[in-house]
């Protein structure tokens, strides 16, 4: 975490981007990033939040605040920590995305995510809806970094 990334930036991007399901408090944030296998990346705009075990990362979180959205930002930020647990010997990236997220969707795919797995009914949103999870993955190694 740089002075320019702060936990109150993320939990407020946070905020303002995730507006159907629970955003995460700085609290939260904060905790995550005791875990010397979590990092940030990004900035106030958008960032990603990953966790690295052994040769498998997990993005935990991305987020763009809606006023940058659809300008490239996330993309950056999915090629820098891509990149990052690459360096940190990471073999494979998994992801977890609600399945009518098409935005994050068609980003991951672009990314050359593939779908791996479904959990059935797994989001239950404060409005009633529910709504499906699916698991995606991709290879990753410092000689196999996106194009896009
Ligand atoms: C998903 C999210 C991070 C994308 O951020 P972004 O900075 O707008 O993404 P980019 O500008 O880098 O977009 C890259 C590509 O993703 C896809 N994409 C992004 N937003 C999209 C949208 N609203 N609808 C369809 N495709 C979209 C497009 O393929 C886009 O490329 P293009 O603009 O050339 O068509 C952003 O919409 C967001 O913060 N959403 C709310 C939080 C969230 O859902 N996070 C993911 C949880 S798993």
């Amino acid at each position: 975490m740089t002075k320019t990334l702060t936990v109150k930036h993320l939990a407020a991007t946070h905020q303002a981007a995730f507006t159907q399901t629970r955003a995460w408090e700085a609290d939260e944030f904060e905790s995550l990033l005791t875990s010397p296998l979590v990092f940030a990346t990004g900035d106030a705009r958008c960032f990603a939040l990953v966790r690295v075990i052994a040769d498998e990362a997990e993005l935990l979180t991305i987020a763009t605040h809606p006023d940058y959205q659809r300008q490239g930002l996330a993309s950056l930020v999915m090629e820098n920590w891509q990149a990052q647990a690459a360096t940190k010997g990471t073999r494979e990236a998994f992801l977890e995305v609600a399945a009518d997220n098409t935005a994050a969707c068609a980003l991951y795919m672009r990314f050359g995510y593939d779908i791996v797995a479904t959990r059935a009914e797994y989001y239950r949103r404060s409005d009633g809806t529910i709504c499906d999870a699916i698991v995606m993955k991709r290879v990753l190694s410092a000689h196999n970094l996106p194009d896009v």
